[in-house]
């Protein structure tokens, strides 16, 4: 992998996600952020690191050099080139493209050490079963808000007439042949979805996925993969019919912005009562967080490809419940948790994706918030006012959530960890400061 020229300063240090899990060198970056200041600017979102990484999986399903804009250069990125790389592929970036040579796979095994470090390395199992008819692809194992499962993946390839054994913590496909079927997702899954779409391109027969989601990243892929040569009917709607093709083009795409960057910066703005406009952001991408957001008192103007908003001197309570698309997003309940954390009011917050998604409550708590959890649901007291403190980042939007809580908060706040936060969000240490906030990273 040759991540040229552009990397930006935020991705400078040591992020190698081998490395990391070999423990050899960890990036221990700490934001420290002095909040108070209200938000004021533009800012420009990133491509969506959730569209990317599929797309980049996708890549396996065709031999020859596929071509993605607008990457997201962020370590999850990275991992799924590297896990690419260790199937045999060539990968290189220049800037935010990246080329993909998919001609030279040698190897068909995605290894734990990378699996563990990104669940979403799971991605290249049905590709390479639909290629190659076989993989060997490492169980994900747990994840820092509870169990994760993958039953879904392995269920719907099954049915897919894809024979697979779980061996010393691998899944593993030998001699697979898959067929069309009709399959029905108990639970609306976005992994699942995007791993059956995928398989379902090269096998033989037309493959019918009901109650599939439909997150736009999701909607994207089945459109891309149709540029490709891929029969794909439904995209969009909760029922995919899939007539398997004997092969595909490569790629040649650009990665959509990212809704939920676009959605925290959204809350950043909420939440310090800032004014900014985001560009490259499909507002429609984001309606149900703004529609919450209207709710809590933010004035929101959607423009061509920007969104502007207002946040008012206190934001108001608001009850938020996640949903699948077009629902309010999970990935948006922790950001969300901060915002009524300083509202005018009690609010409640349940996530009904992943019911023990709440690392972040008690790191909350050390800057003030004042939070009760009663199973799913989180009951949130808004105080006037939070303090800085110590915290720690657990996960990709429990840092987002620490740190729109630390721009509203009176003092410092020093957040570590923050290799969470590189995970999924592209230089958001510099793209705050562009819009005033005191925020610095430092080498702990
Ligand atoms: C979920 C979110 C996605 C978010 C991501 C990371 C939804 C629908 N999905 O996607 O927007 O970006 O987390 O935060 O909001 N499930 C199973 N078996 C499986 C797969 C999933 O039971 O094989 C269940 C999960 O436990 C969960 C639900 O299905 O309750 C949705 O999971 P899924 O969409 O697959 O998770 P992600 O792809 O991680």
């Amino acid at each position: 992998m040759d991540f040229k020229d552009s990397t930006p300063d935020a991705l400078a240090t040591d992020l190698d996600p081998a490395r990391q899990a070999d423990g050899a060198t960890r990036n221990m970056d700490a934001l420290i952020i002095k909040g108070g200041r209200k938000l004021a600017g533009r800012v420009e979102i990133s491509g969506a690191k959730n569209a990317a990484l599929p797309l980049m999986a996708a890549t396996l399903l065709a031999p020859g050099v596929h071509t993605l804009r607008n990457v997201p250069l962020l370590s999850d990125t990275r991992t799924m080139a590297k896990v690419l790389e260790i199937l045999g592929a060539r990968v290189e970036f220049r800037g935010h493209t990246c080329k993909i040579d998919t001609s030279t796979i040698t190897s068909l095994e995605a290894p734990y050490d990378l699996v563990r470090t990104m669940r979403a390395s799971i991605y290249v199992l049905g590709p390479l079963l639909a290629r190659f008819g076989a993989a060997r692809v490492s169980l994900p194992g747990g994840c820092a808000w509870g169990p994760r499962p993958v039953n879904l993946h392995l269920e719907g390839l099954g049915a897919m007439n894809a024979a697979l054994d779980i061996e010393h913590g691998y899944i593993v496909g030998k001699d697979v042949k898959l067929k069309g079927t009709t399959f029905r997702f108990e639970v609306v899954s976005v992994g699942a979805t995007a791993q059956l779409m995928m398989a379902a391109t090269l096998a033989e027969g037309t493959t019918v996925l009901e109650n599939v989601a439909f997150e736009p990243d999701i909607t994207e892929l089945g459109a891309d993969l149709v540029q490709c040569g891929a029969r794909i009917e439904g995209l969009g709607s909760r029922r995919l019919v899939i007539h398997g093709v004997r092969e595909l083009k490569p790629l040649d795409t650009s990665i959509i912005p990212d809704r939920i960057e676009a959605a925290t910066f959204l809350g950043a703005a909420a939440i310090t009562g800032g004014s900014i406009t985001i560009e490259r952001c499909d507002s429609g991408h984001v309606a149900a967080v703004v529609h919450k957001l209207e709710e809590a008192g933010c004035d929101v103007l959607p423009g061509n490809r920007e969104v502007t908003i207002t946040g008012p001197a206190r934001l108001g309570a608001v009850d938020v419940v996640t949903e699948p698309y077009p629902g309010f997003p999970t990935d948006m309940q922790a950001q969300m948790m901060a915002l009524c954390s300083v509202a005018d009011g009690r609010s409640t917050i349940t996530d009904t994706i992943y019911q023990d998604r709440f690392t972040h409550v008690p790191e909350l708590a050390r800057l003030g918030c004042d939070i009760r959890l009663d199973g799913n649901v989180a009951v949130v007291t808004g105080v006037p006012h939070l303090q800085g403190a110590q915290v720690m980042a657990t996960d990709i939007r429990a840092s987002a959530a620490l740190v729109l809580a630390a721009l509203a908060a009176e003092g410092e706040t020093r957040i570590s960890r923050i290799y969470h936060l590189d995970r999924g969000y592209e230089a958001l240490d510099q793209k705050l400061q562009q819009l005033g906030a005191d925020v610095e990273r430092i080498r702990e």
